[in-house]
């Protein structure tokens, strides 16, 4: 099978706080969608990306690298799954059913070669698929809404996602699109799977991988991309 990936490259940014959306942020002499795009384009498996760009989007092409054949531009929608959907959709006619499609926040910019290459090995034959992800380290508490601690939570066998989440191109899409009609709240793909009854398997990532969210997560990112030596 070939590999494809997905960006969702159309939110707002509302927590960043900034006028221009997140993703379009200066970082490391390029921005930040450059970084993220350029992990994807410099594996030679991964035939095409589908960037899913807001109609209102204005910064977009400005910031287009330079292997333009690689890259599709698709309608961003009013929520992530929207977005992913999208992209997911432009695939159907490129790529064949069993293709694996590797879906990846345009705000991660730090996704390191390494990382695509364990998911895809580690996934090799998968018949559904699964996704990067670190275990968590710190104590978990449970609390209520005025932040008093009802309890501590074990944390064995608990993790936090990341992206990219890599899955069969047809099966996602079903997952997504009947998930979505269906009403259910879909933070990533793999929930979208666990809905629609399938067992993604987790593949431990770089902590280098952040989702750049919050003003302080720019310096972060910075930091892990001259680490890896990709300052632009
Ligand atoms: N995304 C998208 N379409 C949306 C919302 C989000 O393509 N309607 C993308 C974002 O551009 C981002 C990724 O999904 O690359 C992860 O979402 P998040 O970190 O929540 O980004 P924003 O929604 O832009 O940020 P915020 O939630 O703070 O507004
Ligand atoms: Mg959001």
């Amino acid at each position: 099978p070939n590999y494809w990936a997905v960006v969702p490259a159309a939110g707002v940014g509302k927590r960043m706080g900034t006028n221009i959306p997140k993703q379009y942020l200066p970082l490391a002499g390029k921005t930040v969608i450059e970084h993220t795009l350029d992990s994807l384009l410099q594996h030679p498996r991964i035939q095409a990306i589908v960037v899913a760009v807001s109609s209102e989007d204005r910064w977009w092409p400005e910031c287009l690298p330079q292997d333009k054949e690689r890259i599709i531009r698709a309608p961003g929608g009013a929520e992530r799954c929207h977005s992913v959907s999208n992209g997911l959709e432009c695939l159907l006619s490129l790529a064949a059913p069993e293709d694996w499609v590797l879906v990846h926040d345009a705000a991660r910019p730090c996704l390191r070669r390494e990382d695509i290459d364990r998911l895809m090995e580690t996934l090799h034959g998968h018949p559904i698929g699964g996704l990067l992800a670190l275990p968590i380290s710190d104590t978990v508490k449970r609390a209520n809404a005025e932040g008093v601690v009802l309890e501590t939570v074990n944390r064995e066998g608990l993790w936090r996602a990341m992206t990219p989440q890599m899955f069969r191109l047809e099966k996602l899409y079903r997952a997504l699109r009947e998930a979505i009609a269906a009403g259910v709240q879909v933070t990533d793909e793999a929930s979208a799977m666990e809905w629609a009854g399938f067992s993604p398997h987790l593949v431990e990532g770089y902590p280098d991988n952040i989702k750049i969210t919050h003003p302080q997560d720019l310096m972060q990112a910075e930091d892990f991309l001259k680490r890896q030596g990709r300052e632009g």
